[in-house]
C-alpha cells in the first residue's frame, strides 16, 4: 500500500491514481455520515513536461478549458512557473460513478506536488479534495481520498487507523484505513452518463423534505453496519447491507431503470448489489457469490452493461517510473 510521502521530482515525470467504487454511504457522506470505498485497479495516468505553452493532450485550448486541470494549476502551480504540457491516459470510464475525476485530480496533484518539492500524503489528500471540490462545487472528500490512499477506506466510521481529516467548513470527515478482506467485486457501467453535482443537489433537496432527517439516519445505520460487516469479513451480511443501501438510494431518488435491470440481472450470482456513486445512471457494484464471479459478469453483459471484475488497488496515487 502506498502510504509514503511523494518525493521531490523534476519534470518530465508521470503520476498515476486509481478510480474508486463506493460500497456504502454515497450521498449521505456529503452530509457527514459514514462511507466505505475501495480504490479499484483501473487507473488514470498523467505525464507532464515543461513546455513553451500549456497543453492537454496536444491542445492548448483544452488545457485552458479543463475545469480540473485549471483548478489544480491555480492551487499548486503559482504564476511565474513555466507552462506544462500534459498527456493523459485512463482506463476509468468517465461519468460512470467510478471516480474518473477524482483519479484525474489525484494524479495531477501528485505530479504537481512532486514538481514543487514533494510532500506528505495528507497534503495530497487535502489538495486533491480542494481541486475536485472547486471544479465541482459540491461533494465530500471520499472519492479523492480513495484515489490518494488506495485499498479500502472509510469516512466517519469504522475502527481502523486514521489516515487524515478533512473539512469544508460545514462538515468534517475522518478518513480511516479498512483492512481488505481480499474479495473481488463486480462493477457494471450502465452506459448512462450522469452529472455528480446535479444528483448531489437533488438529494440535498430530497433530504430537506420532512422525512429527510430520518432517511439520512437510516443511511448512517446501514453504512455503519456494512463497514462492520466488511471488517468482520461477513459476506452474507455485507450482501444484505448492500441491497438495503440500494433501497435507500432508490428512496433518495437516484436509481434508474437501467440500474434496476442490471441489479435484477446479476441477482442469482451475487450476495448483494447496489448502485454505486452518484446514481441516476452510472454504475452498480455487486459482491459476486464465491466461484460465480464470471457468471455474474456474463449476466451483467447480457443485460447490456459494461462489466469489470475489480480488486482493490493495492496502491494509491504514486509517481510512475517511465523508461528512459
Ligand atoms: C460521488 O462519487 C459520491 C457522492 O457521495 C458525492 C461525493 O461524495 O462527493 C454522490
Amino acid at each position: 500500500m502506498n502510504s509514503g510521502a511523494i518525493p521531490p521530482t523534476a519534470p518530465p515525470l508521470s503520476a498515476r491514481a486509481p478510480g474508486k467504487c463506493i460500497l456504502f454511504g454515497e450521498h449521505s457522506v456529503v452530509h457527514g455520515r459514514p462511507e466505505l470505498l475501495l480504490a479499484i485497479d483501473l487507473y488514470t495516468q498523467v505525464a507532464v513536461r515543461v513546455a513553451s505553452e500549456s497543453r492537454l493532450n496536444g491542445d492548448a485550448r483544452a488545457a485552458a478549458d479543463h475545469p480540473y486541470l485549471t483548478a489544480a494549476l491555480r492551487r499548486m502551480w503559482p504564476p511565474g512557473r513555466p507552462p506544462l504540457d500534459w498527456t493523459t491516459v485512463s482506463r476509468v470510464p468517465r461519468s460512470a460513478g467510478l471516480g474518473s475525476s477524482a483519479a484525474f485530480c489525484a494524479a495531477t496533484a501528485t505530479a504537481l506536488l512532486a514538481a514543487s518539492g514533494g510532500g506528505e500524503r495528507s497534503i495530497l489528500a487535502d489538495a486533491s479534495f480542494a481541486i475536485e471540490r472547486s471544479a465541482q462545487g459540491v461533494g465530500s472528500p471520499g472519492d479523492t481520498s480513495a484515489a490518494v490512499a488506495g485499498g479500502l477506506i472509510s469516512l466517519n466510521g469504522g475502527s481502523g487507523a486514521p489516515l487524515w481529516e478533512l473539512g469544508d467548513g460545514a462538515q468534517n470527515w475522518v478518513v480511516r484505513r479498512v483492512r481488505d478482506p481480499g474479495w473481488v467485486w463486480l462493477v457494471v457501467y450502465s452506459g448512462i452518463p450522469r452529472n455528480t453535482a446535479e444528483t448531489v443537489r437533488a438529494v440535498g433537496r430530497r433530504l430537506a423534505e420532512p422525512d429527510g432527517p430520518a432517511l439520512l439516519e437510516r443511511f448512517a445505520e446501514v453504512a455503519h453496519a456494512g463497514i462492520a460487516a466488511v471488517e468482520h469479513e461477513d459476506r452474507a451480511e455485507v450482501g444484505r447491507r448492500l441491497s438495503e443501501n440500494h433501497l435507500l438510494l432508490r428512496d433518495a431518488g437516484v436509481s434508474h431503470l437501467k440500474l434496476e435491470a442490471l441489479i435484477e440481472a446479476v441477482a442469482p450470482a451475487v450476495d448483494g448489489a447496489k448502485l454505486t456513486g452518484a446514481g441516476a445512471g452510472g454504475s452498480i457494484v455487486a459482491l459476486p457469490k464465491l466461484g460465480h464471479e464470471v457468471e455474474a459478469q456474463r449476466r451483467a453483459q447480457r443485460a447490456g452493461g459494461v462489466a469489470f471484475i475489480v480488486r482493490p488497488s493495492p496502491t494509491g496515487a504514486h509517481l510512475v517510473e517511465v523508461p528512459a
